[in-house]
């Protein structure tokens, strides 16, 4: 069974509500329209009805059973306000709350938060930060893990499956944070039926060469490896030592994970979002993300540059989360 068949059919069916607050762009709208048909997801579209339903007229989308939702016209919210002024703690006043809570990401987080919706897909006409910033204030990560991340599934046919993270948002994480990165990027590579083998990654194999980045990745994977001891966790490890198996023979002998890796965890995000680039067009892998981990609830950033189809397969993800968690 391909990986798409096999999420589609753990959620078929269960009418999980996500939220799509971009519902006037078209990509977003037959996205949501396919997934309504196929009985995967049960979407709740944010904007003005009007003007979401004249595009769905345009476009011959029959959007009859699909809840929309005005932020601007919502009968709960002041509830919602209450609420977010609640969790933000004396950040924000209620009159402030008012108004930020017309944008659609924070309107459609406070969905998520309150439980209307068990997920949110977003990004389309959003940049990464202003999709995820709510999220990070609002829904906040899962106890025992200080920072989201954002992982990638990369394919090649069916075969080839591999997660990189963190490739999308933290910029330099300390050893800590590194290895809080491995263990949720196993626990996603689970969710997508790969069994992780996690290799945290750098310039250095086992000590051969000394520098303060490469001790940042050692401390990690000692970290790492404390934490889950359930999980295969090695590092550092260069990726040929990590991913060969007569490379990491010579390299890292006695290694559990060298030669084996599917979990590849970049020591910072430049590295992360390069490489993920690289594998996807050079290598020809179809790059699935990024996925945030280590989220209360899941919230997933679309890229600007996607399509429907891109919609279509992050929402199946997103609700593939919220089972999982
Ligand atoms: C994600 C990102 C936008 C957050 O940065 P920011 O908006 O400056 O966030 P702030 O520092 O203002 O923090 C806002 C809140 O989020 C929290 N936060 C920030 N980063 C976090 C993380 N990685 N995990 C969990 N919480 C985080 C902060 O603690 C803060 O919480 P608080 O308001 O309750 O105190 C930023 O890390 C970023 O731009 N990353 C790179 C994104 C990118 O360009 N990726 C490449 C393309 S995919």
């Amino acid at each position: 069974m391909s990986l798409f068949q096999s999420l589609k059919k753990k959620i078929v069916g269960k009418n999980i509500p996500i939220v799509f607050p971009e519902a006037t762009d078209v990509r977003v709208l037959g996205a949501a329209v396919r997934l309504r048909a196929d009985d995967l997801v049960e979407p709740i579209l944010l904007g003005n009805p009007d003007e979401i339903r004249a595009l769905a007229s345009s476009r011959g989308l029959s959007i009859d059973e699909i809840t929309i939702l005005n932020p601007s016209d919502y009968p709960k919210k002041e509830e919602m306000v209450s609420a977010f002024v609640e969790r933000r703690k004396g950040k924000v006043s209620s009159e402030e709350a008012q108004s930020i809570l017309n944008d659609g990401n924070y309107f459609g987080t406070m969905l998520v938060y309150m439980g209307i919706a068990e997920g949110m897909v977003s990004g389309a006409i959003h940049s990464t930060g202003d999709t995820v910033r709510p999220a990070l204030q609002i829904i906040k990560t899962k106890p025992g893990v200080s920072r989201t991340s954002g992982a990638f599934i990369m394919m090649r046919g069916e075969r080839e499956r591999y997660v990189f993270g963190d490739c999308a948002i933290n910029i330099n994480p300390t050893a800590q944070e590194l290895a809080e990165i491995a263990i949720e990027s196993a626990k996603t590579a689970e969710i997508f039926d790969i069994e992780p083998t996690v290799a945290l990654l750098s310039f250095s194999t086992k000590g051969s060469a000394k520098a303060p980045e490469a001790q940042k990745v050692i401390e990690a994977a000692e970290i790492a490896q404390k934490l889950a001891p359930h999980y295969q966790i090695d590092g550092e490890l260069q990726f040929d030592a990590a991913f060969v198996p007569a490379v990491a023979e010579q390299k890292a002998p006695g290694s559990s994970v060298a030669g084996k890796a599917n979990v590849f965890v970049f020591p910072e995000i430049q590295s992360g979002n390069i490489g993920y680039k690289i594998a996807q067009r050079l290598g020809g892998f179809e790059a699935i993300g990024p996925i945030l981990q280590g989220l209360n609830k899941p919230i997933s950033d679309l890229s600007r540059g996607c399509n429907e189809e891109d919609v279509y397969k992050l929402a199946i993800i997103t609700a593939n989360q919220s089972l999982a968690k």
